[in-house]
């Protein structure tokens, strides 16, 4: 990989992906994404993978698409190109992502981070979708997440005037998880990744697809899916063991069947 390191196994059961074009502020250049998805679709394929942590590390999480690979594209071109196709796999992946987020999350950088399913961020975070200065709009999410995270008004206004927002701005807006010192950022996330880990890989998979189905559907199709999800998990061992150990008083060992 070049523009990303990836440790499979930061740790039992977790990974992490880290951005690393640090003189370019992590810009998203297409191969970097392509890099993203493979991994990400190799990750979501091994089974001593339970949850995948992305960070920009402690100076920047990224300051969006590369600005300067699509200057002169055409509109042709950029259809052509599709870059943004690569990006669905961040939403095809079953396993939870948390982004670990320092630094600027602009753009591209703060869509990639609202396509994770979490966001930790450090107090030196900045949010933003500041396409509308270099006369183009968010094109990998942004309007569609951002509102949904934030609402209609919040939205609105940080996609037409591309202000930034501090961390705890994004906290109170309800875009991010929690803020955690710097020097700290992925220790704390790695608190929150090993809580999701030490459950049933199946629930967690399960549980993750009903939630993201809320975008998608009604309110009567959502409590349908989640219905079936939910005895879906009877059909896994590890449902047996979960309740098996809440009556037998121990502390249940997952192992994702
Ligand atoms: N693309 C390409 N290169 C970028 C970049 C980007 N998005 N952001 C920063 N860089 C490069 C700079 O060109 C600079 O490179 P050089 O040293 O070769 O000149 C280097 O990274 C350092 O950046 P700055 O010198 O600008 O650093 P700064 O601390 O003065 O400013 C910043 C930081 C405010 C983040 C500023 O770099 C900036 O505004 N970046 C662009 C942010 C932006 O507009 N993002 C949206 C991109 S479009 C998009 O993302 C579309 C989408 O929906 C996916």
């Amino acid at each position: 990989m070049e523009f990303i390191k990836v440790n499979k196994q930061h740790e039992k059961f977790i990974a992490l992906i880290e951005l690393n074009r640090p003189k370019e502020l992590n810009a998203l250049n297409r191969e970097l994404m392509l890099e993203i998805r493979d991994t990400l679709r190799e990750l979501d394929e091994d089974d001593t993978v339970r949850v995948i942590i992305l960070t920009g590390g402690q100076k920047v999480f990224a300051a969006g698409a590369d600005i300067k690979q699509m200057a002169t594209a055409t509109a042709i071109d950029m259809l052509n190109i599709d870059q943004f196709s690569t990006w669905d796999q961040i939403k095809k992946t079953k396993k939870p992502i948390i982004a670990a987020v320092s630094g600027f999350a602009l753009g591209g950088g703060c869509e990639l981070a609202m396509t994770c399913d979490m966001i930790v961020a450090s107090d030196t975070a900045k949010f933003g979708q500041p396409e509308i200065k270099i006369g183009t709009m968010p094109g990998a999410g942004g309007t569609q997440r951002l509102t949904r995270a934030v609402g209609k008004v919040m939205a609105m206004e940080l996609v037409l005037t591309g202000r930034f927002i501090s961390a705890e701005e994004a906290l109170s807006a309800g875009l991010i998880n929690k803020i955690v010192p710097a020097e700290l950022l992925l220790d704390e996330t790695l608190k929150l990744a090993r809580l999701i880990a030490a459950q049933s890989p199946v629930a967690v998979k399960l549980a993750k697809e009903a939630v993201n189905n809320t975008f998608n559907s009604t309110l009567d199709e959502g409590l349908i899916f989640e219905r079936k999800n939910f005895y879906l998990t009877f059909a896994s061992e590890d449902q047996k063991e979960g309740m098996a150990a809440f009556v037998e008083k121990r502390v249940p060992v997952f192992k994702g069947k």
